[in-house]
């Protein structure tokens, strides 16, 4: 458990300059339909993977009775292609009627219900990055519509715009949000300047809870090993703003679709944990592989994910190829430690090093715990007992080392 003090004094000076509406304090973890469910709009033809009040009423019942709620999983996340192609006579944002019967404001209500929460995505330019109308000219009338729709979080996109109308609407947003007086968590995607300065990521973290800092992820392994490989280079320094409503976003959880091996799954699962990124599953939870929702309903690994601290991982060494990444814990001198192998050539590395040599050095020695084993298995290590590990091709081994 937390220390409250040590809380406390975390939220009076740890981050200052993080945006100040009290929520994502950690990570935010819900669905969020982008990747897997993408822009079907066809109702007719496809009517249960179409986006629709249908699917999302869905996704928020699964979230509520299989567990995943109790765990943390609490955003429903609607992406794009949920409005009418025009606003109304006033100018106000409708969505799509035949798609969304009963308003935004009846989802919500049901979402609600369900006790989670409901997201919602707009843009920052003319047009959605799909061609649905965006938020340019309308952005306080917009932030007052989602705070009537009683709405809990806003992934603000970047397309249509040009810089310097995006430098000026972003922070108005921001404002607009807050002007309502509804906690609305904002996730804005503000690609515009230099994405290897770090005054890039500073000015996120004033008016935003949370962006992304790479490409949409696709399904497939690649993807995720670029993300994987970008936070390794650290361009930036973003992975230094990271903090309690300050959040780098890598992007959807793949876990559960169609291209990850089991290995794979844990790998993403596992570093977005380290990076101390939202967890969105983007899969469809109807159908969803009883090993791909262990992973993603484990313990150990959101308890990663979710440490106060929110300090995100720092990759420290590569041993034979393998990436030594270590993520400070909220307990002092506590680390979370994954040992990350890029290798695809069909064998296990093996690898046997000190605590020492990856700079954990608590002489009274580390109680590790391997994370993604099903059981718990503490064992005691001094730092400087030989530590043996074999990791898998494109594999994760995660340790939670806790001084003793
Ligand atoms: C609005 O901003 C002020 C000042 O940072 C903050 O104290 C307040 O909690 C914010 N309110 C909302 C609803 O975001
Ligand atoms: C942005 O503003 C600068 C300075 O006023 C100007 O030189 C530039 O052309 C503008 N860029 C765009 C895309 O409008």
């Amino acid at each position: 458990m937390a220390d409250l003090g040590l809380l406390v004094l975390l939220a009076c000076v740890g981050v200052s300059q993080a945006l100040n509406n009290g929520v994502a304090l950690t990570p935010p973890m819900g669905f969020l339909d982008w990747e897997r469910f993408r822009c079907n709009t066809d109702c007719v033809n496809d009517p249960d993977n179409c986006i629709s009040e249908k699917l999302f009423m869905k996704m928020a019942d699964i979230i509520a009775e299989e567990g995943y709620r109790e765990l943390g999983y609490e955003y429903i996340g609607i992406d794009d292609c949920w409005p009418s192609k025009s606003r109304d006579a006033d100018g106000n944002l409708v969505a799509d009627p035949e798609r969304f019967p009963n308003g935004i404001l009846g989802l919500s209500e049901y979402v609600h219900s369900r006790g989670l929460k409901l997201g919602i995505y707009e843009d920052v330019g003319t047009k959605t990055c799909a061609g649905y109308p965006g938020s340019q000219d309308y952005i306080k009338q917009d932030a007052e519509t989602f705070a009537k729709w009683e709405l809990d979080l806003l992934k603000f996109d970047g397309c249509n715009t040009d810089p310097n109308r995006s430098a000026i609407h972003f922070p108005l947003m921001s404002q607009s949000l807050n002007a309502t007086g509804r906690p609305i968590l904002y996730t804005c995607e503000w690609w515009s300047g230099d994405q290897t300065q770090h005054s890039h990521y500073t000015r996120n973290s004033e008016y935003c809870n949370s962006w992304r800092t790479f490409n949409d992820l696709e399904d497939s392994w690649p993807s995720v090993l670029g993300v994987i490989q970008h936070y390794a280079k650290n361009a930036g320094d973003f992975i230094s703003v990271s903090g309690p409503g300050s959040i780098n976003d890598p992007d959807e959880l793949i876990i559960g679709d169609f291209s990850l091996s089991y290995d794979q799954e844990k790998t993403q699962f596992g570093m977005w944990a380290m990076f101390a990124a939202p967890l969105y599953i983007s899969a469809d939870l109807r159908t969803m592989r009883p090993e791909a929702k262990s992973i993603l309903q484990n313990r150990g690994v959101i308890a990663i994910n979710q440490d106060p601290l929110v300090k995100g991982a720092n990759m420290i060494k590569e041993i034979q190829n393998v990436q030594v990444w270590l993520k400070p814990l909220v307990k002092p001198e506590s680390y979370a430690v994954a040992f990350f192998n890029p290798n695809s050539d069909g064998t296990p590395t093996r690898m046997s090093l000190t605590l020492a040599y990856i700079t954990l050095t608590n002489q009274n020695g580390y109680n590790d715990t391997n994370v993604f084993d099903d059981v718990y298995k503490p064992s005691m290590y001094k730092p400087s007992g030989q530590f043996n590990v074999t990791v898998n091709p494109t594999g994760i081994v995660l340790v939670k080392a806790m001084p003793l």
